[in-house]
């Protein structure tokens, strides 16, 4: 039998680490059958750091996870794209066409936590970081990415917002400010493209195993005192299935939004949680 996502070709952003959601969500779409592009920074932005959070700078780990899709037999090809720079995702969702005749899939994955701290302590640099990867990058992916799609007659376009771009908790600002943006984004675009076959939708990831997840584990580990199993357990004991979720089962459910059984869903922002209760 044919493999679902057969024929198409998918653009990751964000995905240059192992283990985060881009890296996993690629795998995920060529083993139901798509060609995917990975993509990530490919350089040193140390102020992307947050913590003991780093960012996908290294041009060889995105190629090795390209080639260990490629070993598991996917078609799997790495281009370094700072989101955030216009000519850079231009240039390379051409390059993308050029070698593989278009773009069916956009998931826009890369994400930044920079600004999540309280209202008052996010500095100028935190609020416009978190602006120019969180929503900026996605303005930039979409207006490459849509122009291709509407010549194909359609395309899927996911959007990696978060809980918190549903809801809002204190203490989170910048990154929920952002988040919430995303899937404003996304209703917009689901509204203004679905006459030309395009469908946009937002995931809302709660508590993920990424790197991303361990930091903040590690942060309410010592803001409470307690071993990180513990952290992890306070984190997820509010959740409906009482445990964070993995890589994988993000990558299980933007594999269907991408896909022909999601043919009429547009504009949803869809909690990937494990029934996870937030703030307000
Ligand atoms: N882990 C969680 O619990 C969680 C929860 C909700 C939402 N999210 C969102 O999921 C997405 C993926 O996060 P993750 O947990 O896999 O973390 P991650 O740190 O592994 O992934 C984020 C990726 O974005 C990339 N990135 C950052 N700035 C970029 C830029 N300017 N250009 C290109 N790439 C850039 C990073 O290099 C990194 O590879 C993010 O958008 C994040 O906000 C994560």
């Amino acid at each position: 039998m044919e493999k679902e996502l057969a024929g198409k070709v998918a653009f990751v952003t964000g995905a240059g680490k192992a283990r985060g959601m881009g890296a996993v969500t690629a795998a995920t779409l060529a083993a139901r059958g798509a060609t995917v592009v990975l993509s990530d920074l490919c350089r040193a932005r140390p102020e992307l750091h947050w913590g003991a959070l780093t960012v996908g700078d290294s041009p060889e780990e995105l190629e090795r996870l390209a080639a260990e899709i490629r070993t598991m037999g996917g078609d799997a090809h790495a281009i370094a794209v700072d989101v955030t720079d216009r000519a850079q995702v231009e240039a390379a969702m051409a390059n993308c066409v050029d070698r593989f005749g278009g773009i069916d899939i956009l998931f826009n994955n890369a994400g930044t936590v920079a600004g999540a701290a309280p209202f008052l302590e996010v500095s100028d640099a935190d609020w416009g970081l978190s602006f120019a990867v969180n929503v900026q990058g996605m303005i930039n992916t979409c207006r490459a990415a849509i122009p291709v799609m509407l010549t194909r007659r359609g395309g899927a376009i996911i959007n990696n917002s978060s809980l918190l771009g549903i809801t809002a908790v204190a203490g989170y600002s910048a990154y929920t400010t952002t988040k919430h943006a995303v899937v404003g984004l996304t209703k917009t675009i689901a509204a203004e493209f679905g006459g030309g076959g395009i469908r946009c939708n937002a995931i809302c990831p709660g508590m993920i195993q990424t790197q991303m997840g361990v930091t903040e584990a590690e942060m309410m580990a010592r803001e409470h005192g307690v071993s990180m199993e513990e952290a992890k357990q306070m984190m997820s004991a509010p959740a409906a299935l009482r445990r964070c979720g993995t890589p994988e089962e993000v990558g299980d459910v933007v594999a269907f939004l991408a896909g022909p059984g999601a043919r009429f869903l547009t504009g949803l922002a869809v909690p990937v949680s494990g029934g996870f209760p937030m703030g307000l």
